[in-house]
């Protein structure tokens, strides 16, 4: 995203002359040239409560795909929801998709009774007709806020979970329950009993969906070491999409609001590496430098989130200015009889967690 004057000018304007009929939402990973025009700011959690309460009649999402159609979903019919991109997607989310899901459920079906015994879990980073097939079975969706308490929710249903599409977060999150690693294999959906024997199936606790975040994917474990061996005294905080011996080896764990405020609350002059995206870094260790903290991005590669990146302030200005002119472009809207059942699975999560 590049930070051109003239197109900031046009946002202002635009925003402006749409007063109260717009309200902007805006994930931690975007960039400051369009982060600086939300109203609101949050992670997944937090951007899914605002939506529900909102009196506007446009929401533009600055964020990705699935946060976009979770705004749509919870916000009311008349409420239109707009992505600035529309090719601003989540690789982790593509990695499962409702066929590869319903190829799942037969597979487990002929180990097991999947609607007696599991509970299906989506993370929020899911395509809305997962969202969809969870309550249509059962299931619920969950954010990186609240993993741990939704599998309990999920538990107490059923005896076991199929967690998608987030291997990393389904692992840290059972581990800090207490379930062993031994029961929480990966279920690759592409292979038949998900590349498990039937015996590992009727172990299992979680079955954990063979996808990851390629972003949080390249924190390693010799980051960590390095920084403490430079930084005795500093702090280390991740993402629980980050590998689990990543995790494993941080002071604190959690999601992107956490993060912030983590950090934010700190005393002054603290260190700290983290393991989360580079523009929620770069924005954070800017603003600490008056307090003296140091904070440091956990890689030595540049890891953006590179479809956040492609709601840059062109495409913000051009869908605003559209929206002066009395034109909806890009609008995210989920067909309604998917819409029905993925509010159930969100309603759930909201009144569980
Ligand atoms: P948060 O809900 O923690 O903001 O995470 C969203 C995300 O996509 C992290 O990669
Ligand atoms: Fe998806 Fe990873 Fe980007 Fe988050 S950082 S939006 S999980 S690709």
């Amino acid at each position: 995203a590049t930070d051109d004057a003239d197109c900031q000018r046009r946002i202002i304007a635009a925003k402006e002359k749409l007063g109260k009929r717009l309200v902007i939402l805006g994930h931690h990973y975007q960039h400051e040239s369009v982060y600086r025009h939300a109203d609101y700011t949050g992670d997944s959690l937090k951007l899914s409560r605002y939506t529900e309460n909102l009196d506007a009649e446009y929401i533009v999402f600055l964020g990705v795909h699935f946060m976009a159609e979770v705004a749509d979903i919870l916000s009311r019919p008349e409420q239109i929801a707009i992505l600035p991109d529309l090719a601003a997607g989540c690789s982790m989310a593509d990695m499962a998709n409702l066929a590869k899901v319903e190829r799942s459920y037969r597979e487990l079906n002929k180990v097991l009774n999947f609607d007696e015994q599991i509970t299906p879990i989506t993370y929020i980073n899911s395509a809305a007709d997962l969202k969809a097939f969870c309550g249509e079975h059962g299931g619920i969706v969950c954010t990186s806020t609240n993993a741990p308490k939704i599998l309990e929710w999920g538990f107490a249903q059923r005896e076991k979970v199929l967690f998608f599409p987030d291997q990393n977060l389904g692992r840290w999150s059972g581990y800090k329950m207490g379930i062993p690693l031994e029961q929480m294999p990966v279920w690759d959906p592409d292979q038949p009993l998900g590349g498990l024997t039937v015996e590992q199936i009727k172990n299992a606790k979680i079955l954990l969906w063979k996808g990851h975040c390629a972003v949080h994917q390249m924190f390693r474990l010799q980051n960590i070491e390095k920084f403490r061996a430079e930084h005795p005294d500093g702090f280390v905080i991740s993402h629980p999409e980050a590998p689990f011996e990543v995790c494993q080896h941080s002071d604190y764990v959690g999601s992107t609001e956490y993060i912030l405020k983590t950090i934010s609350d700190a005393p002054a002059n603290t260190k700290w590496l983290v393991g989360t995206e580079l523009n929620l870094v770069n924005r954070l260790a800017e603003q600490m430098k008056a307090e003296g903290k140091l904070v440091q991005f956990m890689s030595h590669v540049v890891c953006e989130c590179s479809t956040m990146a492609r709601i840059d302030p062109q495409h913000l200005a051009w869908v605003l200015e559209n929206l002066v002119e009395g034109k909806v472009v890009n609008q995210i809207k989920v067909p309604a009889h998917e819409a029905k059942l993925a509010k159930l699975t969100l309603d759930r999560m909201l009144a569980a967690s």
